[in-house]
């Protein structure tokens, strides 16, 4: 969705920014490859980076900072309390945002803890249009559960739903008629909904859903850690935002909703996180809890550098050439997979390319965590280490049944200006071949299981032996290529 047209007429993605500073990535071997992703139990968040060559684990913390964020960091004052630095973030936020009170916390899931703590009583209902894996741990930690309400289209993998990421309206109202409107904590919009393909929410729903919230005096809460995303969606998707400024539909936004919070991991492209609130009870409720888990109110527990980063890249999220560089990659990403028929969700979101395991590995049985198997291949097949989005990342049943996940993705994430098209089509070659192989792919089993968000550092084993038959094969196809 560049302004530039090629001659050629071709749709390619074009980097608005150069690159002045780089790191040295090692492709190893794919017999290596193997030996690495056995040592680290089948489980990409257990690779050691030395041994992945495109790290598309997550956008969280990894994009590329701007020389006017790093510049920024060396005017940070470490100052225990009252650091200029958090009066400096505090009124970028207030600018941006338009909310008066500011908490900092050291990132996204320190928020949710507090606003969880404050807000959600043992029994109370919490209503998303999807949850995210830390959001309902903190949840359910509390005492509360979690009811998803995502529009039908948004759990359909191939779609052209502009907004994927909306609420379904009528369930919104048959759940606070259901529950009691006191019996729900809060309801929540997460902005680029994550786990269903970092899919956008409208704002027509966002409007919608905060006049149901308050005509019945609940909190509607938004997670904005993928605000970037959302807002380039709603300026290319919906006609009506085409020409208006970034900070407007900002502002917009903003005014429909009690509770802000974001990781700064993604939103801002630095490393730390936030809560916004215009009630000011609601906001000393919070605050409390603040030095108990985070760190002086000034700080929060993030870096005064991280913190001065962080409003300068605050403020570059209001350059639509800042925040498209993520969601024209994806696309592109997307489109070499699709046209080798490569199942992908649809459309294209922010934050990553999502391929299906469902379909990709349609003969791996659901118990042996497909999408962790295809993570798993994808980093033998091209030392690119992606995320399992599917069974794995679930939590199981009280009664310790598997809690079967609705996708099951392999997420491809891109982090901000990190990556160049070649790299990202050097990805879809070996996805690609992967999928002509895929026959070849097999399940995992655990070897040992975590109770909580087991995803994280939990080790699995091949059911076979399919990852070195995988490995031959990529020997006989591509010679003495890495
Ligand atoms: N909300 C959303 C929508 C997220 O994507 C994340 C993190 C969080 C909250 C928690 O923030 O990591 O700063 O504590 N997502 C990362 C990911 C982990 O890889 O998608 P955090």
């Amino acid at each position: 969705m560049s302004n530039v047209k090629f001659l050629s007429g071709e749709n390619i993605p074009l980097e608005m920014h150069k690159v002045r500073m780089v790191q040295k990535v090692n492709l190893l071997p794919v017999e290596d490859r193997l030996d690495r992703m056995e040592e680290a139990g089948f489980n990409t968040f257990l690779l050691k980076n030395r041994d992945v060559f495109m790290d598309m684990l997550t956008d969280s913390g990894v994009n590329a900072m701007s020389q006017n964020q790093y510049a920024a960091m060396m005017q940070a004052d470490d100052s225990y309390a009252g650091s200029e630095t958090f009066y400096r973030l505090e009124a970028t936020l207030q600018d941006i945002f338009g909310m008066e009170y500011f908490l900092p916390a050291h990132q996204g899931r320190a928020c949710e803890n507090i606003i969880s703590q404050v807000l959600v009583k043992p029994g109370m209902v919490t209503v998303m249009n999807y949850h995210f894996t830390t959001t309902k741990a903190h949840i359910t930690i509390n005492g509360g559960t979690v009811e998803e309400i995502v529009v039908d289209e948004g759990l359909k993998i191939t779609s052209t739903a502009p907004f994927k990421g909306d609420m379904d309206l009528d369930k919104l109202n048959e759940s606070i008629a259901r529950n009691g409107k006191e019996n729900i904590a809060f309801v929540r919009i997460e902005a680029g909904t994550n786990l269903i393909g970092g899919q956008p929410v409208s704002m027509g729903n966002m409007r919608e859903v905060s006049k149901i919230c308050r005509s019945h005096g609940i909190p509607l809460v938004y997670d904005a850690s993928l605000l970037g995303d959302n807002l380039y969606f709603i300026k290319v998707r919906d006609p009506e935002y085409k020409d208006v400024d970034i900070k407007t539909i900002v502002r917009e936004i903003t005014s429909f909703m009690d509770v802000i919070y974001f990781s700064a991991r993604k939103l801002g492209s630095a490393r730390g996180g936030g809560i916004l609130v215009s009630d000011e009870k609601l906001f000393l409720r919070m605050r409390e809890l603040i030095p108990l888990y985070e760190g002086f109110l000034t700080y929060g527990g993030m870096s005064v550098r991280e913190m001065e980063a962080l409003s300068v890249g605050l403020e570059e999220t209001m350059d639509f050439d800042v925040i498209n560089q993520t969601p024209i990659i994806v696309e592109a990403l997307c489109n070499e997979l699709l046209a080798k028929g490569v199942p992908v969700v649809t459309p294209p979101g922010g934050l990553g390319c999502h391929v299906d395991a469902m379909e990709f590995c349609s003969h791996v049985p659901q118990e042996e965590y497909k999408a962790g198997a295809l993570a798993a291949a994808i980093y033998i097949a091209s030392g690119v280490r992606c995320m399992e989005r599917g069974t794995l990342s679930e939590q199981r049943n009280e009664d310790g049944t598997e809690r079967f996940a609705e996708m099951e993705l392999a997420r491809i994430a891109v982090p901000r200006r990190v990556f160049t098209l070649s790299q990202v089509k050097y990805t879809a070659d070996r996805i690609n071949w992967l999928f002509k192989n895929r026959h070849l792919i097999g399940g995992l089993k655990f070897v040992e299981e975590p109770t909580m968000l087991r995803f994280f550092f939990g080790r699995l084993e091949p059911v076979g032996d399919w990852p070195e038959k995988l490995t031959e094969q990529f020997r006989k196809d591509f010679g003495e290529s890495l």
